[in-house]
């Protein structure tokens, strides 16, 4: 029975190996790890970071929207190239109407560049190779559309034409590529989400008064979550949940200023109160608890 069940496993490993997606996966993963793309994206990631970008940092994360802006942002030009070659295989003479589409999708391509560009910048070394990627393949879209425009203003539609179905092509990888940054590598996700959903109810013991040390986020635990405890001077304890709802970054291991938590990761910053995140690149709120003392012993339940 043994002997049955390892040929099996190892058949249906074979066959996982063999196909199409484990190759693509195969080759991201690959990516992922590749260091050759290092020096490229410390580069770049230093010119996104150094642009003075002020408060506009944060909307073009999508902290005002609670997720990040760049997927909605991305819909505009995808759909209008889309739909301009929809209009390009359709009989008769649309040239006027694809030629406007695509050059609505150049302009729409900008602020949805921008807003990646934030993203990518705060992320982890895995990801930024995937995403530079990503941008690489977009940019020579993006440059194949600017060359139809082109073509199609001088009147040389067919070329325009050919150029516009190469950028789709291109775009399409870039998306592909930019959906295994999304969903395999979570970024974007609010990595605090599952939480709620983890710590027992109600009153949970998380430790000695005591043992808190004033104005320094400890780690401590409610159930088995790890969860970041802040004790003030006036013995208040705040509670927020550890994971950085940006990419899990330990706010235990955090600064505080300003009533805020911030994270040791990549900067965002967590109102001790009620987790809000009052600054990016975090764009979902962190889970806090409330907090009473009973014997000297600190107690937390979710809010
Ligand atoms: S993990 Fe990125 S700001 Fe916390």
């Amino acid at each position: 029975m043994d002997t049955l069940r390892s040929t099996a496993v190892t058949a249906a490993r074979r066959a996982v190996r063999s196909e199409g997606p484990g190759r693509v996966l195969a080759a991201m993963d690959r990516l992922e790890r590749s260091e050759r793309l290092d020096s490229a994206v410390d580069t770049v990631r230093r010119a996104v970071r150094a642009l003075p970008l002020g408060p506009v940092r944060d909307v073009l994360h999508g902290r005002w929207l609670g997720h990040p802006v760049h997927p909605l942002l991305v819909q505009v030009p995808i759909g209008s190239w889309l739909s301009a070659g929809v209009l390009d295989l359709l009989p008769g003479d649309r040239h006027r109407s694809a030629r406007a589409l695509v050059g609505v999708g150049l302009a729409a391509a900008a602020p949805a560049a921008a807003a990646g560009w934030a993203d990518w910048a705060e992320s982890q070394r895995p990801q930024l190779r995937v995403g530079l990627v990503h941008a690489a393949a977009n940019l020579i879209g993006v440059a194949l559309y600017a060359g139809s425009f082109l073509a199609r203003v001088r009147g040389r539609t067919a070329r325009g034409k050919v150029l516009g179905f190469a950028g789709m092509t291109v775009v399409g990888v870039g998306g592909a590529i930019g959906g295994h940054l999304a969903y395999r590598q979570a970024l974007g996700a609010n990595h605090a989400e599952a939480v709620p959903h983890l710590v027992p109810e109600g009153w949970q013991d998380v430790g000695d008064l005591a043992a808190l040390p004033v104005d320094q986020p400890v780690r401590r635990h409610v159930g088995e979550v790890p969860v970041a405890a802040v004790r003030r001077p006036d013995g208040t304890v705040h509670v927020l949940a550890d994971w950085c709802s940006h990419l899990g970054g330990p706010l235990s291991e955090g600064t505080l200023s300003d009533g805020c938590v911030r994270c040791p990761w990549h900067g965002s910053r967590f109102r001790l109160d009620d987790g809000w995140n009052v600054r990016g690149p975090a764009t979902a709120p962190q889970p806090a608890f409330d907090t009473r003392t009973v014997d000297g012993r600190v107690q937390a339940r979710i809010r």
